[in-house]
């Protein structure tokens, strides 16, 4: 039996599967698959969801994604299930994998997301823990595209928490070509090996604690909430990641036709003003709906 198709992390994919995987989200959403108003690609397959951390978007575009694709999924939180109550990870992989076709977790713990790839004998797929958010990048990427056309060579600005979703965009600029600049503060920043295996790889990668240098010229600004899923020191955050609010005026400094993204849920007038989240360079709804696109691309791949 070949080994399963994980997708646990932009750099644990190789670049070219990554394209193939947004291309085939993109031809799905245009419907080149389409056959009497639906596509069959996942017919009969499962999914099952482990949420140990709450979620809507990810939650709702994983299982309607399946649906659209005549699939069927199984949602299961941390609490309800064996998992919360002293189930190993390593048994739930094997039990799951008896029942599913593929396993998509959000966990806190990073070490879980690996411990279920490797016992489980289905796809495991990452729909976020405190180091990453994979699928998400693969939505931005898809949407910064359909805005402004291959986002290879761009100027990317992450301006905030050196979080999560930081550390993917670290990832993405290294798989997809574009120059990322991380403008975050000192005491936020993302571990120096992230930052190393992307620079490494050949990734342009520039770090600032400069919010406006950061985001001087830039063709995308991405931020994202100041206090994370399982952050305690929400007080602190708030004052550390203050100075680097993208307003209307930072969003000026970047190119004229800069789009602005956000992974959602925002705090209006926090990590980015109201004008800034509903205004017209803002592409958020956009980004929020190719979760389904993007993902689809991700779960046929996985199991097609
Ligand atoms: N962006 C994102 O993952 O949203 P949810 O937490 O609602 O799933
Ligand atoms: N950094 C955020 C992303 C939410 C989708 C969190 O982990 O809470």
């Amino acid at each position: 039996m070949s080994a399963p198709k994980h997708f646990l992390d932009l750099h644990k994919v190789g670049a070219g599967t990554l394209r193939e995987i947004l291309d085939l989200g993109s031809a799905i959403k245009a419907g080149k698959y389409m056959a009497d108003g639906d596509t069959q690609l996942l017919s009969g397959k499962s999914l099952a969801m482990i949420f140990e951390k709450p979620s809507t978007r990810t939650r709702v575009s994983f299982e309607i994604g399946m649906k659209q694709l005549g699939g069927h999924v199984v949602v299961m939180d941390g609490q309800g299930s064996q998992l919360g109550h002293g189930e190993t990870v390593a048994d739930t992989a094997r039990v799951l994998s008896r029942y599913v076709d593929a396993i998509m977790i959000r966990t806190d713990d990073p070490a879980k997301l690996d411990e279920l790839a490797s016992y489980a004998s289905v796809p495991v797929i990452n729909g976020l823990t405190d180091d990453s958010h994979p699928c998400q990048l693969m939505a931005d990427v898809m949407t910064y595209e359909e805005h402004r056309g291959p986002i290879k060579g761009r100027k990317v600005t992450w301006c905030g928490d050196g979080n999560n979703m930081a550390a993917s965009y670290v990832h993405a600029a290294q798989r997809f070509g574009f120059d990322l600049t991380l403008a975050m503060p000192e005491e936020l920043s993302l571990p120096q090996e992230v930052i190393d295996w992307a620079v490494g790889e050949g990734a342009n990668i520039t770090v600032t604690h400069n919010a406006d240098e950061g985001c001087a010229r830039a063709d995308l600004i991405v931020t994202d909430t100041w206090v994370s899923m399982g952050d305690k020191d929400a007080e602190a955050r708030h004052n550390a990641l203050r100075p680097y609010q993208v307003d209307a005026r930072r969003l000026g400094l970047a190119q004229d036709d800069a789009v602005f993204m956000h992974c959602l849920p925002a705090h209006r007038d926090e990590e980015a003003t109201a004008e800034v989240l509903d205004g017209p360079q803002s592409v958020i709804w956009d980004e929020a709906e190719n979760r389904l696109h993007a993902q689809k691309g991700i779960l046929a791949w996985c199991m097609g």
